[in-house]
């Protein structure tokens, strides 16, 4: 049932997949969340080797991908090549008219696999570098910072990646999971579901917030500039970027956990400097609108997440599709349920108005 796919109550700030808390899922690796979200349960041993074997062999992108790739505009976010080469590798996949669930679930696995590998390979080429080939040995969040910059990740570093993508994983039927979820309700392929998936996350009022944060966070530049940021935008009734949810009504279960995690990359690094500016953004929000308005604005799941991206040197282009990498399991959770409907998803227009 689609409900079992994820639980969120947002009065209280919990979040769950398939009934396990996100406090839980964050210390597992992120091919057993996979798992979890794709499969219904937690893989045992045997099967988390098994479908982490699967995943990390089809990491490689084939030369065509590569071409294509060169042939992107590096001026733009990542997130459009992203788009355009997952729809382009769905030509060369030998199961793409394969809808049976065994089909869907190689389709599944090369996409899960394969989207860091193309995320990095953009980086590597926009930076006028060759991409490094994947290193089967590790884990998905190491192994993505190892394509990314050529040399492997610290174990914190490794470790941080790995809950990023789990923290980003799935959350109910939020804007990009409802558009995959609509085109595999029409019976279109996985590929085409998660370019819908890709294109609606984009927008910066659901994951392109954190490209936006990490942009916030270099032009405050400073703890001492932030207050008067956070007032002069208020002031001209701007959003801050990275607060606010429609679910949540309070602090976003994992907004808490991806703050620890800054916070420790923060002290690992001897340099608090992007943290501290980030709390005083933090403070000052939270005095103004919560404290003053009563609105319930706190932190979600893009503020202290692009934080960490200054901590780990990767910039604004990157942050939509890093989202992307961890959300694409959930987006196929959907897509899985979806199909065992049969049934296309066709609201009516004046439901609109209550959105
Ligand atoms: C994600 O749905 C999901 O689950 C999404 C997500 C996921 O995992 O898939 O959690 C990921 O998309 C997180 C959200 C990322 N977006 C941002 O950080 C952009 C900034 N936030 C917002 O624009 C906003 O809070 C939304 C889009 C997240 C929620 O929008 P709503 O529910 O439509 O709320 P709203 O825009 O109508 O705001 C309600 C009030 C307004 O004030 P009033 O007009 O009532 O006086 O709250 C204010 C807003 O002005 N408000 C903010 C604010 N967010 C809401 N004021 C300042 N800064 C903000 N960020």
């Amino acid at each position: 049932m689609s409900k079992n796919i994820c639980f969120i109550d947002g009065l209280e700030g919990i979040l769950k997949y398939r009934e396990i808390d996100i406090n839980q899922l964050v210390e597992l690796p992120y091919d057993a969340v996979s798992y979890l979200l794709i499969q219904g349960e937690l893989p045992g041993d045997q099967e988390l080797a098994e479908y982490a074997a699967c995943l990390h062999g089809e990491r490689e992108v084939n030369r065509e991908v590569i071409d294509v790739i060169r042939m992107c505009n590096f001026n733009v976010d990542s997130i459009e090549a992203l788009r355009t080469i997952v729809s382009f590798i769905s030509q060369f996949d030998p199961d793409i008219n394969d809808s049976s669930p065994e089909g869907n679930m190689r389709k599944a696995i090369r996409l899960i696999a394969k989207i860091p590998t193309i995320v990095a390979a953009y980086f590597r080429i926009a930076n006028g570098k060759q991409p490094v080939p994947p290193d089967p040995s590790l884990s998905h969040g190491a192994n993505f910072l190892y394509m990314l910059r050529g040399n492997k990740p610290t174990q914190l570093e490794a470790e941080v990646m790995e809950k990023d993508f789990i923290l980003s994983a799935e959350h109910e039927l939020n804007a990009s999971t409802f558009s995959s979820r609509v085109t595999a309700s029409t019976l279109s392929d996985l590929y085409s579901a998660v370019v819908s998936g890709l294109c609606t996350l984009k927008g910066p009022l659901h994951g392109g917030a954190r490209a936006e944060v990490v942009t916030m966070i270099e032009e405050i530049a400073c703890p001492e500039n932030a207050e008067n940021y956070v007032l002069d935008k208020l002031s001209k009734k701007e959003k801050i970027m990275g607060f606010g949810h429609r679910v949540y009504k309070t602090y976003d279960p994992r907004g808490t956990i991806f703050k620890q995690l800054a916070k420790q990359l923060a002290e690992a690094k001897g340099d608090m400097h992007w943290y501290n500016t980030a709390e005083v953004v933090e403070n000052t929000v939270i005095r103004e609108l919560v404290e003053k308005k009563g609105k319930p604005i706190y932190p979600n799941v893009d503020f202290y997440s692009g934080v960490i991206y200054k901590y780990m040197d990767i910039p604004p282009q990157l942050a939509t599709s890093i989202f992307a990498i961890g959300r694409v399991s959930g987006w196929i959770a959907h897509c899985f349920d979806q199909y065992e409907k049969k049934k296309i998803i066709r609201p009516r227009a004046f439901m609109l108005d209550e959105c």
